[in-house]
C-alpha cells in the first residue's frame, strides 16, 4: 500500500501520528495563505490543512493525490460535528498530484443523495463519476451486504453455490429471449437464460438436494423502475420439501437482511393471503396491504339491472373516504387515466353532506341506488367509483385505481414492511394479446407461473379437465405492493407433465423440442422439488432505499434501454455479421 492510513478513519487517538493518505480532492478553500483541502477516499473524508506548499493553489476539484502529513486535533471551536473526521485534522509536509481531472460533467459535491439534479442518462454515461459520491456508493456497499447475507444464509443451510450456463437455449419463463449467434455453427444461436429454471431442476435429478446460485438473468422486455432487461436473482431450489419450507427459508433471509442493514426485526412468519383474496379484495396479485381501502363486490346486488353498464360479469366499487369533494376537473382526470389503462372510463358516485348521490350512474334503478352506500360502506362525503366488465379486468382497474388514489391523497404509511406470501395462484389463464409468445396461436390456455409447476394435490387428477379453475403449488413474496420473490413446488411425474404440456396445447414434439433434455432427465427418478427466486436488485434497492433497481447496480442501462457508458449495444461489422451467420458470403448467395 502507498498509504499508511484510510482517510476517513482518522480520529482523535490518531492525532500525533505522521500518515501518507491517498485519494480525491473534494472541495478546496483558500483562507489568507492558508488552504484547506477536503481529501476523500472509499471510507469518507478528512480536513487537510495545507501550508507554504506551492501546489496548494493550482488543485482543483477531483485530482487525485497522495499526501503525507502529521494528523492533530482541530483547535478548539473548529471542529466539525457533522464529520466522523471532524475532530482532527492532518497538516500536510508533502503533497503529490498523482492524476489529474478533466472537467467535470457535473458537481460530484454538494449532492449526495442517491438522486441527484442530473439526469439519469447522464449519470449513467460517468457511473465512475457519479459512484464517487456517497450517496450512489452507498448504494453499491448495501447490495454487497446484501449479498453478503444471502450467501451466509444460504450456506447456514446446507445449500451448495452451483453456477450454470449462461450460453444455453431458450428458458421458459415467457419473456423475449436475448439470442447469441455462434461463430462455429453459423445460422445457430444461443439465448441467455431468463432464469436458471430448468438448470436448477436438472440439479435436483442429480441429488444435489440443495442448490443455490446468485444467477444474472437476460430478459427482453420492456424497463421499469423494477424491471430492467438484465437483473440477478438469489436462486434456489430443493428437493423433499414442501411450501413450508420455501416459507421458512426466505422469512429466515428476509428477516437476516432486514435486521442487519435496517436495525429492524420483522416479525415472522409472514402473513399468507390466496391469490383469490388478493384479486378479491385489493384487485393485485400483488396487493399493498398496507392500507385498507379494500374492493368491494356489487355484482349481487345489481344483478338484473336495466343499467347498461352494470350488466357485466362484475360489477365492483372502490370507496373514496373525502371523495365527494373531487372538481370536474379531477373526475375528468380519473376518466383520462382509466382510458391510459385501456378501460372505457370509470363510473362515480358523490355521496353529499346530505347524502344525495350525484354522479355517472345515476340512471340505475331507485333502490339499486340508494343501496350502494350501505352496501360498500360509503357515508357523506365520499365518492364511489365502479368498474364493469369481464372479473379480471374490472378488479385490476380498481386496484389499480385504489393505489393511486391512495397516492394522491397521502393514505399509504411509508414506515411499515407489510410482507405477504400470495398462494394458489391460478395453474392456467386463458391466452390473450397480454401473455401471448412469439408464434403462438391466441386461443387455449397457457400456464401463469411455467409449465413445470405443480397442481395443488385437490386437482392433480383432473386439471386437465377445468384449466380455468385449477390452483397451483406456486406462490410470490410480496412487499408493500412490489413482487419480491415467486416460485413453485414443481412437477415430478411424467404423467401430470404431460397433460400440463397437453392444457396448454404443446405437443409433443415441441415440448421435446423446447425441453426434451429435461424430459429426458425425468425418466430418471426425479425427486419430488421446489424452489423459489428472489429479486436480489429489488430487495436491494428497497434496503438502500430506493424503488430504482438501477440505483444498486453498478452499470445500469437507461430506462429507455442501452448502456449510455458503453454505448453499446451497437451494429457489429461486415466481417462479423458474416462470422456469426447473419449474412452469407456472397458465393453462398
Ligand atoms: P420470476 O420470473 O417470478 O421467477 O422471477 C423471480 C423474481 O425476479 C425478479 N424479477 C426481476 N427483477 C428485475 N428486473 C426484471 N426484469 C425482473 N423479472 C423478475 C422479481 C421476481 O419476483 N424461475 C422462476 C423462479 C422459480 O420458479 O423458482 C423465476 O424466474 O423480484
Amino acid at each position: 500500500m502507498i498509504c499508511t492510513h484510510a482517510a476517513g478513519q482518522l480520529r482523535r487517538s490518531d492525532a500525533g501520528s505522521t500518515v501518507v493518505l491517498a485519494g480525491w480532492v473534494a472541495r478546496r478553500r483558500d483562507h489568507g495563505g492558508v488552504t484547506f483541502i477536503d481529501l476523500r477516499d472509499a471510507h469518507g473524508r478528512v480536513q487537510v490543512v495545507l501550508r507554504d506548499l506551492d501546489i496548494a493553489g493550482s488543485l482543483r476539484a477531483e485530482w487525485c493525490v497522495l499526501v503525507t502529513g502529521e494528523v492533530r486535533e482541530r483547535p478548539a471551536g473548529s471542529e466539525n460535528p457533522n464529520l466522523p473526521t471532524g475532530e482532527v485534522e492532518v497538516v500536510a509536509v508533502t503533497l503529490e498530484v498523482l492524476s489529474e481531472s478533466a472537467e467535470l460533467p457535473f458537481p460530484i459535491e454538494g449532492f449526495d443523495e442517491i438522486t441527484s439534479a442530473v439526469d439519469e442518462r447522464t449519470r449513467w454515461r460517468y457511473r465512475y463519476l457519479d459512484l464517487r459520491r456517497e450517496g450512489p456508493a452507498r448504494a453499491l456497499r448495501t447490495r454487497a451486504k446484501v449479498t453478503s447475507i444471502m450467501r451466509r444464509v444460504m450456506e447456514a443451510n446446507g445449500f451448495l453455490d452451483i453456477e450454470t450456463p449462461y450460453l444455453t437455449r431458450s428458458t421458459p419463463e415467457g419473456a423475449r429471449d436475448f439470442l447469441v449467434p455462434v461463430r462455429l455453427q453459423p445460422g445457430h444461436w444461443y439465448a441467455l437464460p431468463q432464469s436458471p429454471q430448468l438448470f436448477k431442476q436438472l440439479l435436483m435429478v442429480s441429488g444435489l438436494e440443495r442448490y443455490y446460485q446468485i444467477a444474472r438473468c437476460f430478459r427482453d422486455e420492456d424497463s421499469r423502475a423494477d424491471r430492467t432487461p438484465e437483473f440477478t436473482q438469489l436462486d434456489i431450489e430443493l428437493s423433499f420439501l414442501d411450501e413450508e419450507d420455501i416459507f421458512g427459508l426466505g422469512e429466515e433471509l428476509i428477516a437476516s437482511i432486514w435486521r442487519e442493514v435496517l436495525d429492524v426485526e420483522l416479525p415472522t412468519p409472514f402473513a399468507r393471503m390466496s391469490y383469490a383474496d388478493a384479486m378479491r379484495r385489493f384487485g393485485s396479485d400483488r396487493p399493498d396491504t398496507r392500507f385498507g381501502l379494500e374492493l368491494v363486490d356489487l355484482t349481487a346486488l345489481v344483478a338484473g339491472t336495466e343499467f347498461r353498464v352494470f350488466q357485466a360479469e362484475h360489477v365492483g366499487a372502490l370507496v373514496v373516504p373525502g371523495g365527494a369533494s373531487y372538481s370536474r376537473k379531477e373526475l375528468d382526470g380519473w376518466q383520462d387515466w382509466a382510458k391510459s389503462r385501456g378501460a372505457k372510463g370509470i363510473a362515480y358516485l358523490l355521496l353529499d353532506e346530505a347524502g344525495e348521490a350525484r354522479g355517472t350512474i345515476t340512471r340505475l334503478e331507485e333502490d339499486t341506488l340508494k343501496a350502494i352506500p350501505d352496501a360498500v360502506g360509503a357515508s357523506p362525503g365520499d365518492a364511489v367509483f365502479f368498474a364493469a366488465g369481464g372479473r379480471r379486468e374490472a378488479l385490476e382497474l380498481l386496484g389499480a385505481l385504489r393505489i393511486a388514489v391512495a397516492k394522491q391523497r397521502g393514505l399509504i404509511p411509508e414506515d411499515r414492511w407489510d410482507f405477504l406470501w400470495v398462494t394458489e395462484f391460478p395453474m392456467f389463464e386463458p391466452i390473450s394479446a397480454d401473455n401471448v409468445a412469439v408464434g403462438e396461436s391466441e386461443q387455449g390456455w397457457t400456464a401463469v407461473h411455467h409449465p413445470f409447476t405443480a397442481p395443488v394435490p385437490a386437482d392433480e387428477a383432473d386439471f386437465h379437465k377445468r384449466p380455468g379453475e385449477v390452483l397451483s403449488r406456486a406462490y410470490d413474496l410480496v412487499l408493500n405492493g412490489m413482487e419480491l420473490g415467486g416460485g413453485s413446488i414443481r412437477i415430478h411425474r411424467a404423467e401430470v407433465q404431460q397433460r400440463v404440456f397437453d392444457t396448454i396445447g404443446l405437443s409433443r414434439e415441441e415440448a421435446e423440442s423446447k425441453f426434451g433434455f429435461l424430459l429426458e432427465a425425468f425418466q430418471y427418478g426425479p425427486p419430488p422439488h421446489g424452489g423459489i427466486a428472489f429479486g436480489l436488485d429489488r430487495i436491494a434497492a428497497i434496503v438502500a432505499g430506493t424503488d430504482a433497481i438501477r440505483e444498486v447496480m453498478a452499470f445500469p442501462k437507461s430506462s429507455s434501454g442501452g448502456d449510455p457508458l458503453t454505448g453499446a449495444p451497437t451494429p457489429i461489422t461486415p466481417k462479423q455479421r458474416l462470422e456469426a451467420g447473419i449474412d452469407k458470403a456472397p458465393e453462398q448467395q
